[in-house]
């Protein structure tokens, strides 16, 4: 059998504690280990196609033709596959994400971990969920987590080294283990201003404070690991909300500034919101919407209040879980 074909289904992720910044070797890996979770409920689609009479990979997004830096950070995940599989035909994507591109979840982490499954499994190849999670990770390091459902590690990466060594994310608990709900507070809708690679890489160039940053990551992510697995909301909670700003803080000591006015007033109310008895904590990526983390008994009651907030375009609650697989696969006899 030749397989010829595969879709695929992957969904978001959002680190707990953060990663940002790279190992100073090629490969794309991470210089702080992160901890992240899986959503249920959002996903990216993913079909790729082998197909001989191309002869360029074809990326379509959402109807829409891409090109430039997006269509080869594809090529050359799939190069990787092709390389393997010991076949060299261009290959046809067709993908779409069932939330907004610019709401503020990372379909970059969705979209590569589709495409890393949809390319191993059209290709003809079995690969393990780490093989296809260090695939995915090189692509995009916060892809890698997307390969597993529920609570996710990633480690950091290896201080040296020619950028072959396996770096793969790993399953820590499942989403029924910390039942928690993420509301999504969007503050903006369209682009974010600077794309997480780039600003990271500015960081690492020029910010006084990223050496203090990697000594804290790594702290940061182990106490967060232990409260998890101890159940302990309000500390993961505490926890998640100090990673974010920290990786902030270091960003912004460079003028990398990822906020906007909402983004602050929605981390004031939240304050406001724990004298009151709600455990509320935010988190923010590499955009100016504010991720709330939240118990679920007490969702309904937060949700509002965080709509409310002068600047919350609107919000999507989401619910950890999220497994990826493969829908459908094509085969030629
Ligand atoms: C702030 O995974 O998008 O969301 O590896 O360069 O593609 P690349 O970066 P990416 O960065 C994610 C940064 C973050 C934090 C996180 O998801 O851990």
């Amino acid at each position: 059998m030749k397989v010829l074909a595969a879709s695929s289904v992957a969904h978001p992720n959002i680190a707990l504690a953060k990663y940002w910044g790279k190992r100073a070797i090629p490969g794309n890996y991470p210089a702080v280990p992160s901890l992240s979770v899986t959503l249920d409920g959002m996903a990216t689609r993913t079909t790729l196609r082998f197909d001989p009479r191309l002869t360029e990979d074809r990326f379509i997004l959402g109807n829409e033709l891409v090109l430039g830096r997006p269509l080869e950070r594809i090529t050359k995940l799939v190069d990787e596959v092709r390389s393997e599989a010991g076949f060299t035909t261009r290959a046809s994507i067709v993908s779409a994400n069932d939330f907004p591109t610019a709401s503020g979840l990372a379909s970059s982490a969705s979209g590569f971990a589709a495409l890393a499954l949809a390319a191993v499994t059209a290709a003809g190849l079995e690969w393990s969920p780490a093989r296809i999670s260090d695939l995915a990770r090189r692509a995009s390091a916060s892809a890698g987590r997307s390969i597993y459902g529920g609570y996710v590690r990633l480690d950091a990466g290896p201080l040296a080294g020619d950028g072959s060594q396996e770096l793969a994310a790993e399953p820590v608990a499942p989403a029924s283990a910390f039942p928690m709900k993420v509301v999504v507070c969007v503050t903006h809708e369209g682009a974010k201003a600077v794309a997480s690679t780039d600003g990271m890489i500015r960081t690492m160039q020029t910010s006084p404070f990223y050496e203090r940053w990697l000594s804290y990551g790594v702290e940061n992510e182990q106490a967060l690991r232990e409260a998890l697995l101890a159940n302990d909301f309000a500390r993961v909670g505490q926890l998640a909300e100090a990673s974010a700003l920290a990786m902030h803080a270091s960003a912004l000591a460079c003028g990398v500034s990822y906020f906007n006015g909402a983004t602050l007033e929605i981390m004031k109310q939240l304050r406001l919101l724990r004298e009151v008895g709600l455990q509320v904590y935010g988190t923010i990526d590499a955009g100016p919407h504010v991720k709330v983390l939240v118990r679920p008994d007490q969702e309904p009651i937060v949700t509002p209040k965080l709509r409310a907030i002068t600047g919350v375009v609107r919000t999507i609650v989401a619910t950890p879980g999220g497994e990826p697989r493969v829908e459908r696969i094509e085969a030629s006899a």
